[in-house]
């Protein structure tokens, strides 16, 4: 059998976990999103998410990856065989994200390249506003008209591709040098941003609208659907990465502690962008006279329009602040986005029995090819639709399954018994009682809230035809490939050989 590989030490996986987590989530979508569900009123639910699913949630995917050292597929086939389809939709939602994911990091390079005349094209709203839909996006009236391809998004979306291709190829020795260079250069960077933005005039009435709560804004599900979607793609749980990633440890590692450093380490990062991004705009909000919520309103082209004309109206150094911001979310995504490649190749490697280098460049070259329609004039559109079916639906579903197969089929005590073999921090009843009914409930509550609310109104006022191509036809697509992926067996298959070598055998014995 090929070597997997194994991360040197525990720091390094940890760093690989943070990095992997930090990302466009976290300076990207997570100021867009907090804006748009009520600011300050965000952080509770935001904060309950964290605790009620993102921590119980890695520490499963850790405890997962490490007892059976293998991809989610195995790793949940192990417990019964018949979890493997579900190992595979988690692996196939990893590669669905990276594909749009890379074409976000698409329109990040365009920025970077454009910062030099970032006071032209950013001197207003109106004027970033047009930069982004017209001039870099070109966005298409419906995403059924794709028009022509963005080439300078294409270049990036390459350029992205080459870079994370490169770095997976080489391995987990690359993979752990490039990450002592992507992990703290972008929190040395967000540091940089916060200090210019809190020194600003204004800056407090933006930190004010970020940090007070708006409780009525809590009775409101779609708030609590937002968190908890927004802790899913930020701590990259449900998706099999972390599974992937924590299979390079030995099975003596540490688990809960070394969850719980991952998991704050990210949304202290989001928290600490929080300031970066409101502070800037709270000075805008000033010098412009209008009111903070105004400002901030504009999803996800937060970063890319509201931030950058607020840039444009700095005293000084604007062009080096747009770089730099531009530079930090490349760094940031460029971790996140190789954990995805790594996941899909590490499990496809597995499968066919293929090596490193030839799983990663077969991954990079369909991926390619599929992001190619984000590139495209619907390019935005098509993403933020795959954006919410597969994060709504396919991760939640992947963390309800991941609950109930570690709950009641594996058993919350026994898997908590395991891992307190190794453990800083004891995993006790408050965790078997989130695994069994907390986190399970409160994810199945949302996903059956989401369901009603697709049915009231087409989400975002798109076609509906356009809703069940690209949303309903994903989801269906990745459960098709699931079921085949899980079916077939190849004569390198490592899926098979752990049933022959008995590791999913003796489960399907006992269910006999
Ligand atoms: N966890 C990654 C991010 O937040 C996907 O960007």
């Amino acid at each position: 059998m090929h070597d997997r590989g194994h991360w040197k030490n525990r720091q390094i996986f940890i760093m690989a976990a943070v990095g992997s987590a930090i990302g466009l989530g976290n300076l990207w979508r997570f100021p867009y999103v907090a804006a748009q569900n009520g600011g300050g009123a965000f952080l509770v639910p935001y904060f309950v998410a964290l605790v009620s699913a993102g921590i119980p949630l890695m520490i499963i995917e850790y405890g997962l990856g490490i007892r059976s050292q293998a991809s989610a597929n195995i790793a949940l086939g192990a417990i019964r065989p018949f979890f493997r389809y579900f190992g595979w939709m988690a692996i196939l939602g990893a590669f669905v994200i990276n594909v749009y994911y890379c074409a976000v990091m698409g329109w990040t390079w365009v920025y970077l390249f454009d910062a030099g005349s970032l006071p032209e094209w950013a001197k207003d709203i109106a004027s970033s506003k047009h930069h982004f839909m017209v001039d870099v996006l070109n966005v298409s009236g419906s995403p059924f008209e794709l028009g022509g391809i963005q080439w300078p998004i294409l270049a990036g979306l390459v350029a992205t591709w080459v870079i994370i291709w490169a770095i997976v190829k080489g391995g987990l020795d690359r993979v752990g040098k490039v990450l002592l260079y992507t992990v703290p250069l972008p929190v040395i960077l967000v540091l940089i941003l916060v200090v210019r933005g809190l020194t600003l005039k204004g800056a407090a009435t933006g930190i004010n609208y970020y940090l007070t709560p708006d409780w009525s804004q809590l009775t409101n599900p779609q708030v609590w659907l937002a968190a908890y979607g927004q802790i899913f793609f930020s701590l990259s749980v449900g998706f099999g990465t972390m599974i992937a990633y924590a299979s390079f440890m030995p099975k003596k590692t540490e688990i809960p502690n070394s969850a719980a450093i991952t998991s704050f380490a990210n949304c202290a990062f989001s928290f600490l962008a929080g300031f970066a991004v409101f502070s800037v705009l709270g000075y805008f909000a000033v010098a412009s006279n209008m009111p903070v919520s105004e400002v901030t309103g504009s999803g996800p082209g937060l970063a890319f329009v509201v931030y950058p004309a607020a840039l444009a109206t700095l005293p000084f150094w604007v062009k080096g602040f747009g770089f730099l911001f531009f530079l930090t979310l490349l760094l940031l995504g460029i971790d996140s986005a190789f954990s995805l490649l790594e996941t899909v190749s590490a499990a496809i490697s597995d499968k066919f029995g293929l090596s490193r280098t030839v799983s990663t460049s077969i991954i990079t070259g369909i991926s390619l090819l599929l992001g190619l329609p984000f590139t495209s004039k619907a390019g935005l559109l098509w993403l933020d639709i795959v954006d919410h079916f597969i994060l709504t639906y396919l991760i939640t579903l992947v963390g309800i399954v991941e609950c109930i197969i570690v709950g009641y089929f594996l058993g919350v005590k026994k898997f908590a018994q395991e891992v307190n073999e190794n453990a800083e921090i004891h995993l006790g009843t408050i965790f078997c009682i989130m695994i069994w009914i907390v986190t399970p409930g409160v994810l199945m509550y949302s996903f059956i809230l989401s369901v009603f609310k697709e049915f009231q109104k087409p989400y975002e006022g798109y076609p509906v035809p356009a809703l069940l191509f690209m949303g309903i036809g994903s989801l269906v697509i990745v459960f098709v490939l699931a079921v085949v992926l899980g079916s077939r067996y190849t004569k390198n298959d490592r899926e098979w050989k752990a049933i022959e070598s008995g590791i999913l055998k003796k489960e399907k014995e006992k269910q006999v």
